[in-house]
């Protein structure tokens, strides 16, 4: 029996198993209810009293020894999440590539959109989300019962500073536009990427925030010809060749004279169909010639500089590139949806 337990012993020590089945071919050789161990235990009962003793702690020791193997090969196997495959691994074989996330669809368009603009010369400034009157709305030229500063557009916030000012957060960046001009002087080149925050009931078509990217230009001499140029240059970059633009007189407090640019339906190429409610054109952003008001709040010289502005949402740009139906997909961190756009990572 001793001999026996010897030669056991250095099988098991010596056992390298190559894969998770040999570990249980292991188990059921030695730890088995038919195996091995179970048969030693059968045949010392049949031991002499006297040597029961001394058999009874070589065989108890032999028994733990079967077991540390046991458990030890099994949380190798298991740690290693590869059940089936080699214990003892190649090393020379190609590791496995780890797998990495995308870029969330918004980030996508939103730096697209940056690049087109930087080599335009455009720089990238940004502001704060919670803002005050003065740089949300007043320098902004809205008169003080302007409807949007009402509640149902606009977040307002109660002030801890007791210092009687109103907070809200910020409706457009337009804000960081008011922020950069009283910073110095003209000229401005510049876009304002960032959240903005109206009080509207969360559904597929409107939610509570979105990203917006501005822009401005200041400098003597800058017209609407400028305006246009730079945004049909715009509008190539992004949609491709062929794309075509078209304006329309509108009205914003801090532009004048304003306009809504609209590019042809990219969907149906012009054609009509039930995104563009069969017009064949999509409007993609608002624009103007700022308003001197606007200028001379912000200590600029309206005689002396003129500027253009322009601002879109990144939502709209990007519901046209990839024909999402539902803005609330943009921000319910669904992997299903958030895997569909493959990106490089930096
Ligand atoms: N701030 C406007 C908005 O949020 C967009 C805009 C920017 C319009 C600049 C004209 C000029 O809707």
């Amino acid at each position: 029996m001793q001999q026996k337990i010897n030669q056991y012993t250095s099988e098991i020590n010596d056992f390298q198993p190559k894969n998770a089945e040999e570990v249980e071919i292991f188990r059921i050789k030695f730890l088995g209810t038919k195996g091995i161990i179970k048969d030693l235990f059968e045949e010392f009962k049949t031991v002499s009293p006297e040597d029961k003793r001394l058999f009874g702690k070589v065989l108890n020791e032999f028994k733990q020894l079967a077991e540390t193997k046991y458990q030890t090969l099994k949380e190798q196997v298991d740690s290693s999440g590869l059940s089936n495959e080699n214990l003892n691994p190649d090393f020379t074989l190609p590791g496995e590539g780890f797998e990495l996330g995308s870029r969330h669809p918004l980030s996508l368009v939103r730096k697209e959109i940056i690049e087109i603009f930087k080599k335009l010369g455009f720089n990238v400034a940004e502001g704060p989300e919670i803002e005050d009157d003065w740089h949300n709305f007043s320098a902004l030229n809205f008169p003080e019962e302007h409807p949007a500063r009402d509640m149902q557009d606009t977040f307002f916030i109660r002030s801890e500073k007791g210092d009687g000012e109103a907070y809200a957060l910020r409706t457009h960046t337009s804000s960081v536009q008011v922020r950069m001009m009283e910073a110095g002087q003209p000229p401005f080149r510049a876009i304002m990427p960032g959240r903005v925050y109206r009080n509207e009931a969360i559904s597929a078509r409107a939610h509570c925030f979105f990203h917006q990217v501005e822009g401005l230009y200041i400098d003597e001499n800058v017209s609407f010809s400028d305006l246009k140029q730079t945004l049909f240059y715009f509008v190539q970059e992004l949609f491709g060749e062929g794309t075509k633009v078209r304006f329309r007189p509108s009205y914003f407090p801090f532009t004048e004279p304003s306009a809504e640019m609209d590019i042809s339906c990219t969907i149906c190429k012009g054609e009509g169909c039930q995104f563009c409610k069969y017009s064949g054109w999509v409007e993609i952003l608002g624009c103007g010639m700022v308003d001197p008001n606007v200028l001379e709040n912000c200590k600029i010289d309206s005689k002396k500089f003129t500027g253009y502005a322009f601002g879109m949402g990144i939502e709209r740009i990007t519901n046209l590139k990839y024909q999402i139906k539902d803005l609330r997909l943009f921000s319910e961190n669904d992997v299903r949806f958030l895997k569909q756009f493959q990106s490089e990572l930096i």
